[in-house]
């Protein structure tokens, strides 16, 4: 098992990260001074899968579980479920020591972490992360949020947990293409800040793919130790933490212009493909590592090419997020494989040339 200590400005807690922690979940809360009621959120996928061994687990070690379960969707990341939720926490009648266990993807963690935040002013947050996205990326930094209509995580706030549980066993249930998704973010994290890292990728890439228990351990502990290396040093995003952005302009506007058909992670890759064009182009990213980048995007099993879509509605969606940006269009650069920088000033017609010439 692998340890992350987390030192930020307003909250210590440790990461677990290892191989059947599930099981004894409870002997570590309860080794952390933790007792009495706890709130297991989760949904009906992951309650089926890991709900009785995670609530025995607690129950062995002398805590209340009471099982809350909402459906599984990214729609139900919303004021309406938050609000059930409130209503089932009063049921139990939930004090301020009431644990909320968040056990899941990311939408579970956003949402029961968003609730956590909220009820009686913030309970303590256990995170149990079940994808891989959300064991190196969602269930760090603090972010928790529900949409608001068609407007995505525009209600929610920042909220650490008191400590996340990683079992990366729970990876073995996952449909592929949802570890295939969360992979184009781990290769995200690699270009971002740490070409070493995109070097053992590139390397171990087949082991990834058939999941190899050491090699995914590995890659989840390296993959939240680069989100961290950020978030630190800009807890509430005002600036730096942006750079978690590369891929996201272009593959907001593809996931938008496929009415959703592309996946976030497929969308994230042809995304960062899209920014190391236009980077390259700029004469500020090399060709080699523009096809390195390719390479080891497509033996991850992730689109490099531009899906057949319209593209005055890719240039459209661009321009909408745009306005939310207060006029800019934002792009994260590769500067080289492990270093990237912030750019308001890509010329428009660099975006054309390569949308233009992309396949
Ligand atoms: P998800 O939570 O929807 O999970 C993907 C699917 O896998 C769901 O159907 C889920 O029921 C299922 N599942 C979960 N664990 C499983 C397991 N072990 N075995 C089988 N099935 C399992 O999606 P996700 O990719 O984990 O998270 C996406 C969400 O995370 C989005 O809402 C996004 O906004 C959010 N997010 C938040 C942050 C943050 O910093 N808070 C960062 C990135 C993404
Ligand atoms: N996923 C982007 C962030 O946490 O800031």
């Amino acid at each position: 098992m692998k340890t992350i200590r987390v030192n930020l400005k307003n909250s210590c807690h440790e990461i677990l990260i290892g191989r059947g922690l599930l099981s004894v979940a409870g002997r570590f809360l309860l080794k952390k001074g933790y007792a009495g009621k706890a709130a297991l959120i989760t949904n009906n996928i992951v309650d089926r899968l890991y709900g009785d061994k995670i609530a025995r687990s607690l129950e062995e070690s002398g805590f209340t579980v009471t099982r809350m379960i909402i459906q599984d969707g990214e729609q139900q990341k919303s004021l309406d479920s938050a609000i059930h939720l409130y209503k089932e926490l009063q049921k139990i009648h939930a004090d301020r020591k009431t644990l909320i266990l968040a056990v899941g993807g990311g939408v579970i963690g956003d949402l029961a972490g968003f609730v956590a935040a909220t009820y009686l002013r913030g309970l303590p947050l256990i995170h149990i992360p079940t994808t891989l996205l959300a064991q190196f990326d969602s269930s760090i930094g603090g972010k928790v949020a529900v949409h608001l209509g068609q407007v995505k995580n525009v209600i929610g706030t920042f909220y650490n947990p008191d400590m996340v549980i990683s079992d990366i066993d729970t990876f073995y249930s996952l449909p592929a293409g949802i570890v295939i998704d969360g992979l184009s973010e781990i290769i995200k994290h690699a270009v971002i800040r740490d070409g070493s890292f995109f070097n053992y990728l590139a390397s171990n890439i087949n082991k990834i793919k058939s999941l190899d228990k050491e090699v995914m351990e590995q890659i989840v502990y390296t993959s939240a130790e680069i989100k961290l290396s950020i978030v630190k040093k800009d807890e509430h995003d005002y600036g730096l933490r942006n750079i978690l952005n590369l891929g996201h302009t272009l593959g907001h506007a593809v996931e938008t212009a496929s009415d959703f058909k592309v996946s976030h992670g497929s969308a994230v890759a042809i995304g960062m493909m899209g920014a190391a064009k236009i980077s390259n182009r700029m004469n500020l990213f090399s060709g080699s590592d523009l096809e390195r980048l390719e390479d080891l995007l497509k033996r991850a099993g992730l689109p490099v090419t531009l899906p057949d879509l319209n593209k005055d509605r890719i240039m459209e969606a661009i321009h909408y997020d745009k306005k939310i940006a207060k006029g800019t269009i934002r792009f994260i650069l590769p500067v080289k494989i492990g270093k990237v920088i912030i750019s308001d000033s890509v010329p428009r017609e660099i975006i054309d040339q390569v949308l233009a010439n992309w396949n």
